[in-house]
């Protein structure tokens, strides 16, 4: 589904390089956990697997089923199925969500040659996935992640993902500002979309999320390079020992 080959990137504007020869591969089906300390570099990851503009890739190269997507925009990357749920979700003023949302559905079943949604068609698809979240529609209609609490700005990157179904989903920090029942259901909702043919990059800081949604493969980013993969078991190393002794076996 997903590999990287000695990944190195900058930030586009000061040219400050933050991910040094970064190796990943990403099975399909598989739920690989991404952890590391603050400032590792796992929201960079993220960005730059969606095709943030502010970065720049100077060496090494990342496929997404068999192909460089290096050259691709951020839009066509989502129309091959690459989603990020974003750590700190950005408010759109102005832009009812539901109307967001359909917008974002109709351009996916565009780019798939489907024809648009009818808007009875929408609105039933939508209230299923809201139920899942338990999620209120009335939420819907105001704009997107405007006031939203932490927690539902959460859901609403769930809710997202859930309606357009891609095939490598990148979630960065999705338990942070969540209290333990939201972070249930957010997981609920994640581990619903499990699937075969649907691969998941969960960038977490702590252990805990990870109770919720069992990874396959636990991977430790610092300074901007995977130093140690490792089994669900390495998760539970680290809320035990910290990252101090696997850091300092790597340096
Ligand atoms: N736009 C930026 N300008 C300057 N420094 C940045 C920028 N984005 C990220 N960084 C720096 O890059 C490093 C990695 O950041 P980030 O990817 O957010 O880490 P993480 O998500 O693991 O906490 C940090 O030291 C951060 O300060
Ligand atoms: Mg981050």
């Amino acid at each position: 589904m997903l590999e990287i080959k000695n990944l190195h990137a900058s930030i586009a504007e000061t040219g400050l390089e933050i991910l040094r020869g970064l190796d990943l591969t990403v099975q399909d089906g598989e739920v690989a956990a991404i952890m590391g300390p603050n400032g590792a570099g796992k929201s960079t990851l993220s960005y730059i697997i969606a095709g943030r503009e502010d970065y720049q890739v100077t060496q090494g190269d990342i496929f997404y089923n068999g192909r460089s997507v290096l050259a691709m925009d951020a839009a066509e990357r989502a129309a091959l199925g690459i989603f990020l749920a974003f750590q700190y979700p950005m408010e759109i003023p102005g832009v009812a969500t539901m109307e967001f949302l359909k917008v974002a559905m109709n351009a996916q079943r565009k780019a798939r040659g489907e024809a648009e949604l009818k808007v009875p068609e929408f609105i039933k698809i939508v209230r299923e996935a809201t139920a899942g979240l338990e999620m209120d529609m009335a939420m819907l209609k105001r704009p997107l992640n405007v006031g939203f609490s932490g927690g539902e700005k959460k859901r609403a990157e769930i809710l997202q993902m859930a309606l357009l179904q891609p095939k490598l989903c990148v979630l960065d920090e999705t338990d942070s500002g969540l209290d333990i029942d939201a972070l249930k259901i957010v997981a609920d909702g994640v581990n619903a979309l499990r699937a075969k043919t649907r691969s998941f990059l969960v960038i977490t800081h702590y252990q805990r999320l990870l109770d919720y949604i069992v990874p396959d493969r636990v991977h430790v980013l610092y300074k901007g390079r995977i130093i140690k993969s490792g089994d669900k078991n390495l998760a539970l190393q680290l809320e035990q020992n910290g990252y101090a002794d696997i850091i300092g076996a790597a340096e």
